[in-house]
């Protein structure tokens, strides 16, 4: 059976079609390839595939059918309408256990003990403590700035010829700072620098790092992209595909953080409504900021689509719509937040009261 090629020409389009292979029993959906293992026709086959000289699956660490296709897609979304050299970008992606585990492998194959990674000082809370708490025991350490401040970031990498990795997120958790992906981009490659972007509350449906030329992007599949809270999951994608095929896949299959065929079916399935959903929640994120700047008790309305915010106009350049996302500070302070915790329905982490 032969799949049928037909150009994909939107962002929807791409989300539910982008990345399926025809299936040989003809099921409409992917497969959950529950399976460890992949046998082998005769031995020979089994060495051709060990050694890289033939394609097909060997063992699910290594790579699984039902992986690829969330891969795909996420690659297809990533680098949807984007030229290099006058050919449509290319993006390769690795499905992860977690986002967590992406950004290791990331981080993992791209420095070495001796090497420094350059930072905005607002990053979610398991990206800091892996580069500042981790990477430190294997002599890759970190310089925090206000990334905001082109100059500062300049100052940053001119004196500092260690600096080998400019990572960024961009919308933050949980603060939402922006930081402008071209501009730091620009200048990263100046200083040959490797370029890193957590995608993860934008989603490819707002923003595209790889426009901006920044080399690899991480996200925690698990919030956006599967939409539905059912799976923890993770994906490094890269346009240097030689790279991701080699330094990148050894890290990400040795490090052992591979994704599981159901949560990949649960993540394929989530983002083919990735689009509406995000319209929806952007409409209602922009409602609730503006129902929350007029409310008496609170404090602080962190959304970058609101006029006021110190990054407003920075989303407003680099994004399709200032996102989905939000946070707020209230006037009572931690114990405010808790009362107001205690009288929502169904608080769990993604709500969680804390100080900025
Ligand atoms: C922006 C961002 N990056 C990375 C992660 C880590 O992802 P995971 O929890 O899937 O490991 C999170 C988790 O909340 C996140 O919000």
């Amino acid at each position: 059976m032969t799949d049928k090629n037909f150009p994909l020409t939107g962002r929807g389009s791409v989300a539910v079609h982008a990345g399926h292979k025809q299936d040989p029993n003809y099921a409409h959906l992917v497969p959950i390839y529950a399976s460890s293992t992949f046998v082998f026709d005769e031995a020979e086959q089994g060495m051709r595939r060990f050694s890289g000289k033939e394609d097909g699956y060997i063992y699910s660490r290594w790579g699984n059918p039902t992986f690829t296709e969330a891969e795909n897609k996420i690659a297809a979304l990533e680098s949807f309408g984007i030229e290099k050299n006058g050919s449509p970008l290319e993006a390769k992606g690795i499905l992860h256990a977690s986002g967590m585990a992406a950004i290791t492998t990331l981080l993992l194959s791209n420095l070495k003990a001796g090497d420094k990674i350059l930072t905005h000082y607002s990053l979610y809370g398991g990206t800091e403590e892996i580069i500042t708490k981790v990477l430190p025991a294997l002599g890759i350490t970190a310089i925090i700035a206000d990334l905001r401040d082109l100059n500062k970031a300049e100052e940053a990498i001119k004196n500092d010829p260690a600096i080998k990795l400019l990572y960024i997120e961009t919308p933050a958790n949980p603060t939402i700072q922006c930081v402008d992906i071209e501009e730091l981009g620009k200048l990263a490659k100046r200083y040959g620098l490797i370029t890193a972007c957590d995608n993860t509350f934008a989603t490819p449906y707002l923003q595209q790092p790889f426009r901006s030329g920044i080399d690899f992007i991480v996200h925690s599949t698990t919030k956006f992209l599967n939409g539905h809270g059912t799976a923890i999951g993770g994906i490094l994608l890269g346009t240097d595909i030689e790279f991701m095929k080699t330094k990148a896949y050894t890290m990400a299959k040795t490090l052992g953080g591979n994704a599981n065929p159901f949560d990949a079916f649960l993540l394929i399935n989530g983002m083919k409504t990735l689009e509406l959903r995000m319209d929806r929640h952007c409409h209602n994120a922009m409602e609730v900021a503006n129902y929350l700047t007029s409310h008496t008790a609170v404090a602080n309305v962190n959304y970058t689509g609101l006029p006021g915010h110190p990054d407003h106009s920075i989303a407003m350049k680099q994004m399709r719509h200032p996102g989905a996302m939000l946070s707020f500070e209230l006037k009572e302070g931690l114990q405010g937040g808790i009362d107001f915790m205690n009288k929502l329905k169904n608080v769990c982490t993604y709500c969680f009261p804390r100080y900025l």
